[in-house]
């Protein structure tokens, strides 16, 4: 069976994809430094799956052990690139070391991957890269302009799609799958995987769920100003579990040979928006567990309201993010409860 490299494949989306790679037959070897996850979400996996990974704790920017990857595993048939720093107030405080880990893994990547041959990679990028869009590209598709990036973060994964543009022109065997995900909330079902932020979560829904645990006295709302039906910012919130499933379906895409251009772009949301305050009353009703919550003012560099038109990937990839939000805030719940030992 074919085996693809998963990079950043123990983080939060990268282990949800490993599951779903898995669990369709494919071998998986996972590529990742462990700087922003842990060695024991490999046991999670392997119980989910019933076999175990093969992993390297290697960081993706090190050519030679990446080499030394590509050589141990002449099966590799595809990579999917996840890692990659994530934390957008982090980029402003440390561009350098966004740039550097960023763009230099992802040009590591593509040199030896271009030397051994491999020429199917899957990208991991943003909704950010459309910033705000204008209200005539709301759902925003793929056609949506490019608007200059407000974080370090956001302007690694518009230049890391354009490094892949470039590299495709000059190299007309490499095909690629920018997928732009919106945003990715919840956990597998099993409750084994889920998203471990690191310190006080800067995301919603980590913030949500640690809030209903009693971590935290209240969820700060940031903003009841902007200009949406309830005042509070509007997301496109999509199961990590429907988006690790678009990898799948973007990889067999590839291996097939189907797709009409070298580079493909997908925008991965579930095509409705969903107020944070909305998000909140949902929590609620669907656990049961109550969540204290403050307005306060806006946080920076917030965008007021963005969600997809998934069209492309409903048709091209005959993918569709359909579970329920309800079902995906009650898994987040009960990953938070396994964290926590909450009955
Ligand atoms: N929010 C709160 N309180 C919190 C945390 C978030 O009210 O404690 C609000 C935010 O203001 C925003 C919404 O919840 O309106 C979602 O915020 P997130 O931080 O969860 O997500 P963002 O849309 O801001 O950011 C996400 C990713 C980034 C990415 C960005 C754009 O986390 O990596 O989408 O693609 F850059």
């Amino acid at each position: 069976m074919a085996r693809i490299l998963v990079t950043g494949g123990t983080g939060y989306i990268g282990s949800h994809t490993v599951v779903e790679l898995m669990q369709q037959g494919y071998d998986v070897t996972i590529v990742d430094n462990l700087s922003n996850s842990s060695v024991d979400v490999l046991d999670g996996i392997s119980a989910i799956v019933g076999r175990r990974p093969e992993f390297a704790n290697i960081d993706c920017n090190d050519y030679v052990s990446m080499e030394a990857v590509f050589k141990q595993y002449p099966d590799i048939v595809g990579v999917i690139h996840f890692a990659a720093s994530k934390a957008v107030g982090e980029s402003v405080e440390k561009p350098l070391m966004y740039y550097r880990n960023n763009l230099g893994s992802l040009i590591t990547l593509l040199e030896v991957m271009r030397r051994y041959h491999v020429y199917n990679i899957v990208f991991s990028s943003s909704c950010t890269v459309y910033g705000q869009p204008d209200k005539d590209h709301l759902p925003v598709d793929e056609t949506a302009p490019i608007q200059k990036a407000l974080s370090p973060y956001g302007n690694t994964k518009q230049i890391n799609e354009d490094i892949i543009y470039d590299e495709a022109h000059a190299d007309s065997s490499l095909h690629a799958t920018i997928l732009r995900y919106f945003n990715p909330i919840g956990a597998h079902p099993s409750a084994l995987i889920g998203e471990l932020p690191n310190g006080v979560p800067n995301n919603l829904l980590p913030f949500v769920t640690q809030t209903a645990a009693g971590l935290r006295a209240e969820l700060k709302v940031f903003g009841d100003d902007y200009n949406t039906p309830d005042g509070s910012c509007i997301r496109d919130y999509i199961y990590v579990v429907d988006l690790a499933k678009a990898h799948v379906k973007a990889v067999e895409r590839m291996l097939a040979g189907t797709p009409t251009e070298q580079v493909e772009v997908f925008n991965l949301g579930t095509g409705r928006g969903l107020s944070v305050l909305e998000i909140v009353r949902d929590f609620v009703e669907a656990t049961g567990v109550n969540v204290p919550y403050q307005i306060v003012g806006r946080r920076e560099g917030d965008i007021e309201k963005v969600w997809a038109n998934p069209k492309k990937a409903n048709e091209v990839l005959g993918w569709k993010a359909d579970t329920p939000v309800k079902d995906v805030l009650v898994s987040a719940w009960n990953w938070e409860k396994h964290l926590r030992n909450i009955q």
